[in-house]
C-alpha cells in the first residue's frame, strides 16, 4: 500500500518535539506497546548469554537459557536496582549487585541472603517481571506491553525484504552514538533525503540525487537512489515504525534503533552485519563501518540546532515537500494517530 500525500503538507507543531510532557506520552503510547529491536539473536548463542539495554529509559534484558530465550525487565524486585549491566555478557544466574538477591535463568527467585527470620516472606511472588520477545530474520525484538504482534507492526517490510538474504549476514560490530536532540527530530531527518546535498556533500556526489525516491509505505519508509561507482551503500534505506532502520550495502547491512534517553537526548544503537566476516576482509569491513558512521554523525549538528530553534519558540510550522518529505509526513501522521488511539 502506497500512502500518498499530494496535497499541501505542514510540519507538526514544534511543541510535539520539545515538550517533556509529550515525551512522557511518547513512552507510554509508543515505546511500551511496540516491538523494539534489541539485538541480533546470534549474540545470544550460548546458554547464559544475555543482552541488556534501555528502551526509552525502561531497562530490559534477554537471556539464552536451557529452555530457549527469555526476556525480563532489568529491575530488581527488592528495591529496584539494575540487575545486569548494559550490553552483552554471560551469567547462569541473575544476581542483584545491591543486596545480592539471586534469580535463576527462568526468573524464579533462588536466594535472599542475610534476610533474617520472616515467616511471611514469599519468594514465589518475587519472580522477575517477564516481557515479550519475538525473532524475525535473525533479529530479536522485545516488547514491554505489546499492543500488536511483531508481524502486524513490521507490516510491509516483511515482503519488502523477502528477496534479501539478511539472515545469512554475520553480526560484526555495534556502536552507540548520543547527541542532544529529540528522537523525533532525528527521525524526521532520517526519513528524508532532501537534506543530502546540504548536509552530506560526499554522499551527494556518490548517488544520482535527481533520481532519489522516497515512498511512505505500510509501516515503513523506503528511500532509494542509484549509487554511483564507489559508494558503499546499495542505494536503499529503510525506516520502520516507530524507531528502527535497516540499510543495505554491498555484502551486508546495518540496523539501528533510535532510542530516546530524554526529551532532548537521543541514542542511536547501530549494528553492522556482513556476509563475509573472515579476518581477510577485516580492513574492507572497517572502512565501510567508518564511512557509514561518518555519514551518520554528519546529521547530528543540524538536529541539535533544529531542536534549539523548536525549544526557543522561534519556529512556526513550515511546509513539507511532496516529493521529498512524504516520509516525514507519514511518521508525523503515525505519531498523531498513536496519540489519538490512546485517548479513545
Ligand atoms: S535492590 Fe536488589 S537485592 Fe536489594
Ligand atoms: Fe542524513
Amino acid at each position: 500500500m502506497i500512502i500518498c500525500y499530494l496535497r499541501a503538507m505542514l510540519n507538526i507543531d514544534p511543541d510535539n518535539y520539545v515538550s517533556a510532557k509529550i515525551f512522557k506520552q511518547d513512552i507510554k503510547e509508543i515505546f511500551l506497546g511496540t516491538w523494539q529491536l534489541l539485538c541480533p539473536v546470534s549474540r545470544l548463542a550460548k546458554r547464559g548469554d544475555y543482552y541488556a539495554a534501555e528502551i526509552s529509559g525502561q531497562k530490559v534484558f534477554a537471556i539464552q537459557t536451557s529452555g530457549g530465550i527469555r526476556a525480563f525487565k532489568n529491575v530488581c524486585r527488592h528495591r529496584g536496582a539494575r540487575l545486569l549491566p548494559e550490553g552483552c555478557g554471560r551469567s547462569s544466574t541473575i544476581r542483584c549487585p545491591y543486596h545480592q538477591w539471586v534469580w535463576g535463568e527462568n526468573g524464579e527467585l533462588l536466594n535472599v541472603p542475610w534476610w533474617g527470620n520472616d515467616p511471611g516472606f514469599d519468594g514465589k511472588k518475587l519472580s522477575l517481571d517477564k516481557i515479550s520477545y519475538e525473532i524475525w530474520r535473525g533479529l530479536l525484538f522485545v516488547s514491554i506491553e505489546p499492543s500488536t504482534t511483531l508481524s502486524e507492526q513490521l507490516a510491509g517490510v516483511v515482503p519488502e525484504l523477502e528477496g534479501e538474504d539478511i539472515d545469512s549476514y554475520h553480526w560484526v560490530y555495534e556502536e552507540k552514538l548520543t547527541f542532544d536532540s529529540n528522537w523525533k527530530i532525528y527521525t524526521d531527518n532520517f526519513v528524508e533525503g532532501y537534506h543530502i546535498p546540504g548536509i552530506h556533500p560526499s554522499f551527494y556526489n556518490a548517488i544520482e540525487f535527481d533520481k532519489f525516491e522516497t515512498l511512505a509505505l505500510d509501516g515503513y519508509v523506503r528511500m532509494t537512489a542509484p549509487p554511483r561507482k564507489g559508494l558503499f551503500y546499495r542505494g536503499k534505506w529503510l525506516w520502520m515504525w516507530p524507531n528502527w532502520t535497516l540499510s543495505l550495502f554491498e555484502g551486508g547491512m546495518n540496523t539501528s534503533r533510535i532510542n530516546p534517553i530524554s526529551h532532548k537526548t537521543t541514542e542511536l544503537i547501530y549494528n553492522f552485519f556482513f556476509a563475509d566476516s573472515s579476518k581477510f576482509n577485516k580492513d574492507a569491513r572497517n572502512k565501510i563501518i567508518k564511512e557509514n558512521l561518518d555519514v551518520i554523525r554528519e546529521d547530528f549538528e543540524v538536529c541539535i540546532e533544529t531542536h534549539k530553534n523548536y525549544e526557543s519558540g522561534g519556529y512556526r510550522a513550515g511546509p513539507l515537500s511532496p516529493r521529498h518529505e512524504q516520509g516525514v509526513a507519514y511518521f508525523q501522521k503515525r505519531l498523531i494517530d498513536s496519540r489519538v488511539k490512546s485517548e479513545v
